[in-house]
């Protein structure tokens, strides 16, 4: 049986009747049950699974500690949710987490009635309701057991305090993350999936330079829960914070030290899937905001990892398809969400919920209710979903999130009866959207890719720049989508600006330099049904998720592109298809015509002449995004496991490690007391690195196995 909430609990959810911190299951779960039979069972689960390690009386082996007496009590006391939740994210340590809720609960009932472990609930004061219910349940029951031993003897080992005292302090010393930092991020912190509301990827730190770059190395490593995921860490005040695989932990981001960690009690359906994919999380006052793998926006107290509101942004009855990939943004006392989902009917949205209690505002949908769906009812409009966190220009207070495409091509495709001047655009499908955070109110949209039918989407981040233009400065809102075209908007109105062909398409003939439309090709114009087409480029895209990165100092960007094209299939369902709506176009992957074998090419542009600086090809595509740093450096991973930093006025690697896994996250950095950190979570991964083996087969991945790596000089 697996860990997982049960039914009871989900409707206890959707009817919203618990408060944030009730809302963890396993307290609840434990109240219910009978505090006698639970412990017989709770010894009788003991003895199996962990007494050949601890002993049957609990006072050790050599092949694990002793669970009762003085330096257990000293360690555990007052802390009974995070004993559960540390048996239940590493005991048994061949498979944590294989029991079932209600057994760990009942081993750590059976543990604490012999111990003395924990007061009755009340006796202590300042426990959240989470720890109450677990004191309670976990209270020893004297009764049917005879009395508690006596008080153990107290752990009085003055290393252990001072350590404990220190990790303590750290996190006390925490200060609240304002939005004045979040527009003027500290250059020593690290506070956006992307290092700022810009979304550019971007550090002025220059401790690790080119020069030194060389001796790059080891601070630490750490192995987080293995999961799917493309996480980007963030820092604040020397605490680094993670996730992965719905834990989510904070360790001392100098030395690697774990400070706490939460475990998300996740329904059985949710476990394991496409969903545990997660781009980014926020931190804003005291809180870290993360998505969760069943699909809630959740509050965590940044300083214990404890669960302050739970909000159910998509109903636990809607299929698991519908995923929270792209995390939250922080914007003005709200948390906005976006959903993401290929296929499912009633489209995506946008939610802004109030980050202190977690109550929604406001909510945008990403199909339009207008007629440039080909004459389609809202019903069959798909797709439109929101896979990359939005950025934010706090001088127009506006927010800009990238649109997906549709993935159920026959909406738009099939023929039917149109309305006169409608269209089958799609929209908001390959759009930008700038939204009024306050009010979730449409300011402007520009669509780059009217009708795009085959899976190339527009949809990553939106890279606010400043740029002179004519001799004038402007701000502009930079989208490159699959098709490897960049396009450069007004930030205030949405005034299309210029646009640069990477030249590794063959959908768009031409770019109206006045308008920013596009001329489609013959191919683009009339896919036809059931016919091997060759399109430039595949469904991986010129580029992917892997961010670019901009330098605002030098005015260059840098673009993870690749080189791929694809045989494509539309293989076009009747509209009314009783299995529903599905990705009825198929594609395999494969080298552009004259390909060299080299698919990974690493591109610098300056944006202000749209000269391309240089181009770094090599064979193993691309699989991390982009960090630019003020030292002159483009961090960068690779497929074939290599990190690397390379030199931003040329493209050559000035240094580079071979990692236990793919680098397939978002680098960061940051410093702890004067020193530079680089940071890098390897081995989760995602679609692109599934589909990057049908053109490099030779390379061989790692068994499952998510690091985080955090380099430094000596
Ligand atoms: C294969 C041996 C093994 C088995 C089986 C095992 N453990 Fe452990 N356990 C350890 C080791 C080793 C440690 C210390 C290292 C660590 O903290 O991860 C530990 C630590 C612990 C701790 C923390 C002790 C402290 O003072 O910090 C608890 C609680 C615990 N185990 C509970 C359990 C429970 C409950 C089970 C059964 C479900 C179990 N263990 C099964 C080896 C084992």
């Amino acid at each position: 049986m697996k860990y997982g909430l049960r039914l009871r609990f989900l409707t206890i959810v959707s009817v919203g009747a618990l408060t944030g911190a009730q809302l963890w299951a396993l307290p609840v779960e434990l109240k219910e049950r009978d505090a006698r039979s639970s412990r017989t069972r709770g010894a009788a689960l003991f003895n199996e699974h962990c007494a050949s390690c601890h002993g049957a009386e609990r006072t050790g082996t050599q092949f694990g500690p002793a669970l009762r007496g003085g330096v257990f009590v000293t360690h555990w006391s007052g802390r009974p949710a995070e004993l559960l939740r540390f048996m239940v994210t590493n005991m048994p340590p061949a498979d944590p987490g294989s029991l079932s809720t209600a057994d760990y609960g009942d081993v750590l009932g059976y543990i604490s009635a012999t111990s003395g472990l924990f007061p009755r609930a009340g006796t202590t004061p300042n426990n959240s309701d989470e720890e109450a219910a677990a004191i309670d349940s976990a209270a020893p029951d004297t009764r049917q057991l005879g009395p508690i031993p006596a008080a153990p003897e107290v752990f009085r080992d003055a290393t252990y305090h001072r350590e404990e005292d220190a990790r303590r302090h750290l996190l006390d010393a925490l200060t609240p993350v304002t939005d004045a930092m979040l527009q003027f991020p500290p250059a020593k912190d690290w506070l956006m999936w992307r290092g700022s509301y810009q979304n550019i990827s971007y550090s002025p730190l220059d401790q690790v330079n080119r020069d030194n770059v060389g001796r790059l190395s080891v601070a630490w490593a750490w192995s987080l829960p293995t999961a799917i995921n493309e996480v980007a860490p963030l820092v604040h005040d020397g605490v680094l914070f993670v996730s992965s695989g719905d834990q989510v932990q904070a360790l001392d981001a100098a030395t690697g030290t774990l400070l706490w960690r939460y475990k998300r009690n996740l329904p059985d359906q949710f476990r394991g899937t496409m969903s545990s994919i997660k781009r980014n999380f926020a931190i804003y006052g005291d809180n870290l905001y993360l998505a969760t793998s069943d699909r809630h926006t959740i509050a965590l107290d940044a300083r214990t990892g404890r669960l302050v509101w739970d909000h159910e942004v998509v109903a636990s009855t809607v299929p698991i398809e519908v995923v929270l990939s792209a995390g939250p943004t922080a914007v003005r006392g709200k948390i906005l969400q976006g959903t993401s989902n290929p296929i499912m009917a009633g489209g995506n949205f946008i939610v802004a919920v109030d980050a202190k209690t977690g109550r929604e505002i406001w909510r945008f949908e990403s199909t339009a209710d207008d007629d440039s769906w080909n004459g389609a009812s809202v019903k069959e409009r798909y797709g439109g979903s929101f896979w990359i966190a939005g950025s934010y220009d706090p001088e127009s207070n506006l927010v800009y999130y990238g649109v997906a495409g549709t993935y159920d091509t026959r909406t738009l495709l099939s023929p039917r009866a149109r309305n006169h001047g409608s269209s089958s655009d799609g929209l908001y499908t390959d759009s930008t959207l700038a939204l009024n955070p306050d009010t979730g109110k449409l300011v402007w949209y520009h669509q780059h890719f009217p009708r795009d039918v085959w899976d190339l989407d527009e949809v990553f981040e939106r890279a606010v720049v400043s740029l002179p233009i004519n001799g004038q400065q402007r701000k502009l809102v930079i989208n490159t989508g699959k098709l490897g075209i960049l396009d450069a908007l007004d930030s205030a109105s949405g005034a299309y600006v210029f646009s640069k062909d990477f030249g590794l398409q063959n959908l768009v003939t031409a770019v109206d330099p006045h308008t920013g439309k596009r001329t489609l090709s013959t191919v683009a114009r009339v896919p036809e049904p059931n016919r091997i087409q060759d399109v430039c480029p595949s469904p991986e895209g010129v580029r992917n998720w892997m961010t670019t990165a901009f330098n605002p100092t030098s005015g260059v960007m840098y673009f993870p592109l690749e080189e791929t094209c694809m045989d494509f299939r539309w293989q076009p369902a009747p509209i009314a298809d009783p299995a529903g709506p599905h990705l009825d176009i198929g594609w395999s992957v494969k080298p552009r015509p004259n390909s060299d074998g080299n698919y990974a090419r690493l591109e610098a542009v300056d944006l202000a002449t749209l000269k391309t600086l240089w181009v770094e090809r090599s064979r193993a595509p691309l699989s991390s995004s982009l960090l630019a740093t003020q030292g002159g450096l483009i961090f960068n991973g690779s497929r074939d496991r290599m990190f690397r930093a390379s030199d931003d006025r040329t493209g050559k690697t000035l240094w580079k490690a071979r990692l236990n896994a793919v680098p397939n996250a978002s680098p960061v950095t940051y410093s702890v007391n004067g020193k530079q950190y680089v940071a890098i979570v390897a081995g989760g991964g995602g679609p692109h690195d599934s589909e990057s083996v049908e053109i490099t087969p030779e390379i061989e991945n790692a068994t499952a196995s998510t690091t985080l790596w955090v380099l430094a000089l000596p």
